[in-house]
């Protein structure tokens, strides 16, 4: 049987003042309907454009995606993309951010009062009821975030993709969202692609945790299947050894299969060099 979502034989390569970058090198991944793929990996390794190509913002320099037989070869409402960095138009309240994308997904088919109980509907879900008239530039980031996951939610797409959408929150309402999150993807079976650098959110919402390798030229690496049932508690599943063992693979996978050395400059160094800086100006 083919698969629902099919990225095949992607590869990926931007031009730069220094030449050609491959970003990607012959990125394969298979999605079933309803699956929960997370993608982790280190930053910088090609996470989004991963994505940007599933959401059809971004064409492939060769290969190419296949959703439910049709080749993605521009953005569509079936897929609705939450942003690494929240992206509301700024002159809308949260409130109208959300209508917009339900008109254009809607059109005319739900009536006036169906489609504002629809929007209060999703944005209660994220708990943003209480500032459904503010503006981007009256709100918290977190908060952003929440109406941008709203808006996404609300288009009721086939395939949801998330680029760290957890990120800007704090601990106690990430795991709200990320409870709310296995409830909806429960009821609606929406096929999830999120993109996280977190090992224990990865492990606590997918089906498949998709490890991709460092760049350039990055690619999958190992794909690890959770298993755990659902529903899933957190913390039933922080004494569950088959959850510790998935959670110390992605670890391994992380830190020592795919270590990335970083050389970052300690105060230390960098103050005897500027020291030397001086001392050699000081001669010159
Ligand atoms: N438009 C572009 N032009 C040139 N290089 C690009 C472009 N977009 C991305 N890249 C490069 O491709 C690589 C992958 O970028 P990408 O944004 O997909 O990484 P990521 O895994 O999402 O990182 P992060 O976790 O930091 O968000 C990086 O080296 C980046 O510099
Ligand atoms: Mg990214």
């Amino acid at each position: 049987m083919s698969a629902f979502l099919d990225i095949s034989h992607i590869d990926m390569t931007f031009p730069t003042p220094k030449g050609e970058f491959t970003a990607l090198k012959d990125v394969n991944l298979q999605i079933k309907k309803g699956e929960f793929i997370s993608l982790i990996g280190h930053s910088g390794c090609g996470k989004s454009t991963v994505l940007n190509v599933v959401a059809g913002l971004h064409q492939a320099t060769s290969g190419g995606v296949i959703l439910n037989k049709k080749e993605v070869k521009q953005p569509g409402p079936e897929r609705a993309v939450v942003f690494q960095n929240h992206s509301l138009l700024p002159w809308l309240s949260a409130y109208q951010n959300v209508e917009l994308a339900v008109k254009q997904v809607f059109g005319n088919s739900k009536s006036k009062a169906e489609t504002k109980e629809w929007i209060e509907h999703n944005l209660k879900l994220v708990h943003m009821d209480h500032a459904m008239d503010k503006r981007p530039d009256e709100i918290s980031g977190g908060m952003k975030q929440r109406v941008g996951i709203a808006r996404a939610l609300a288009m009721e797409p086939e395939v949801l993709l998330m680029d760290e959408p957890f990120g800007a929150l704090d601990a106690l309402t990430r795991a709200h969202m990320q409870d709310s999150l296995m409830e909806i993807q429960n009821e609606l079976n929406n096929t999830v692609i999120m993109i996280t650098h977190d090992v224990d959110e990865a492990v606590l919402l997918s089906d498949k945790i998709v490890m991709m390798t460092n760049g350039p030229a990055a690619t999958v690496g190992e794909i690890l299947e959770v298993n755990l049932p659902r529903p899933r508690n957190r913390l039933a599943l922080a004494e569950d050894s088959e959850y510790n063992r998935l959670r110390s693979a992605v670890l391994t996978f992380l830190y020592e299969k795919q270590r990335k050395v970083e050389v970052i400059p300690t105060a230390a160094k960098t103050e005897a060099k500027n020291s030397e800086d001086d001392s050699a100006a000081a001669s010159a």
